[in-house]
């Protein structure tokens, strides 16, 4: 059995169908990633799997416990860092943490233990005393990472939890999460508009779209899945047909002037290809990221700055000029 399963779980609000029949299997000590633009249905999904939302229809259990029939014992085993901060500001780190330790049962004699060991885990030792009003973002966003965990619940749930945070924090808080899901053995189910960093965190990931998952595999398989590598070329009127033909061409988009081939090994491939283009202006190569399996699954780009998220478009290409040689 795994350690969270739903079946058919949907949640309906008036006419806007915001979760529909999700199935999910996610096993033990597991980092899940659900992938999707605003309003795709992610922090419906972790409400309900937390008991705060009450599902329409439809089931699913952790730790063998059904959300419906036994929701206090799904508590239990469950932490949230939820998508808005909730954090007790008048309060310092550690109050806010011996709060949360005393709400969820933390039997006294290991209480001060524990959360000096999350202290630790997340560098708020030194902190610890000084009210959480004074933290800066990225401080507080660790302080709830290891509230979260303090009552060791099998299974923790971070929606968007670097949402808004600057490159850098965001990258010493995805650190985090991967160092407690291994020392702590716990399933993580996190959200995030940023794909790049999902894809470098996440064992598995599922996108969802309109409250329906529309792929789920480990990041390599969903990039694998995209057929190869693109090229894209800017060039007056592009052979379209031709290109299509070529064997290892696997698709062909024509936007205008630019036109994008997915192919295989574009590395062998591309002195033919450009062969039978004239007039290429500029020709870019790269390997396909999740925003690209993003956008090929539903048309749309994640979030419209993107580009900014997934470091600089043109710091990870290949760029290839007809009179200059290729350059990584
Ligand atoms: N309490 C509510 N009443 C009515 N509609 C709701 C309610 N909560 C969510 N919705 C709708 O359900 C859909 C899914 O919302 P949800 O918050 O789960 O999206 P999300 O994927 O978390 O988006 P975001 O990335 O913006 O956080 C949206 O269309 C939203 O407007
Ligand atoms: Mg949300």
């Amino acid at each position: 059995m795994s350690l969270i399963e739903t079946k058919a779980l949907t949640k309906t609000y008036g006419r806007i169908q915001a979760v529909r029949s999700l199935d999910l299997h996610i096993e033990k000590g597991e980092i899940f990633g659900l992938l999707g633009p605003n309003g795709a249905g992610k922090t419906t999904t972790i409400g309900m799997l937390c008991t705060i939302i009450r599902p329409t229809s439809g089931s699913a259990s952790i730790a063998g416990y059904d959300i419906i029939k036994n929701p206090a014992d799904v508590r239990r085993h469950v932490g949230i860092v939820f998508q808005d901060p909730t954090l007790d500001t008048v309060l310092t780190g550690h109050e806010n943490l011996e709060l949360h330790a005393r709400l969820y049962g933390v039997p006294a004699a290991h209480r001060e233990n524990r959360i000096r060991e999350m202290l630790q885990l997340v560098d708020l030792t030194d902190r610890r005393n000084d009210l959480t009003r004074t933290y800066s973002g990225g401080m507080r966003r660790r302080l709830e990472l290891a509230r979260g965990l303090l009552h060791r619940p099998a299974a923790l749930f971070l929606d968007e939890p670097t949402l808004g945070l600057d490159p850098q924090t965001r990258e010493r808080i995805w650190d985090y999460i991967k160092k407690m899901a291994q020392k702590e053995q716990t399933t993580v189910v996190l959200t995030t508009h940023y794909m790049e960093e999902a894809e470098r965190v996440c064992d598995r990931v599922g996108i969802i779209d309109h409250g329906q998952i529309i792929a789920l595999n480990a990041p390599d398989n969903l990039k694998e899945s995209m057929g190869g590598d693109l090229v894209i070329i800017r060039a007056k009127e592009p052979p379209v047909q031709k290109i299509k033909a070529l064997p290892y061409v696997t698709e062909v988009k024509l936007d205008e002037n630019t036109i994008e081939i997915t192919m295989k090994d574009a590395h062998l491939h591309l002195a033919e290809l450009l062969s039978i283009i004239s007039d290429v202006e500029c020709v870019e190569i790269r390997v396909p990221t999740l925003s690209d399996v993003f956008i090929r699954l539903t048309g749309r780009d994640i979030r419209e700055d993107s580009a900014e998220d997934s470091g600089s478009w043109i710091d990870s290409v290949a760029r290839y000029r007809p009179e200059g040689e290729l350059k990584r």
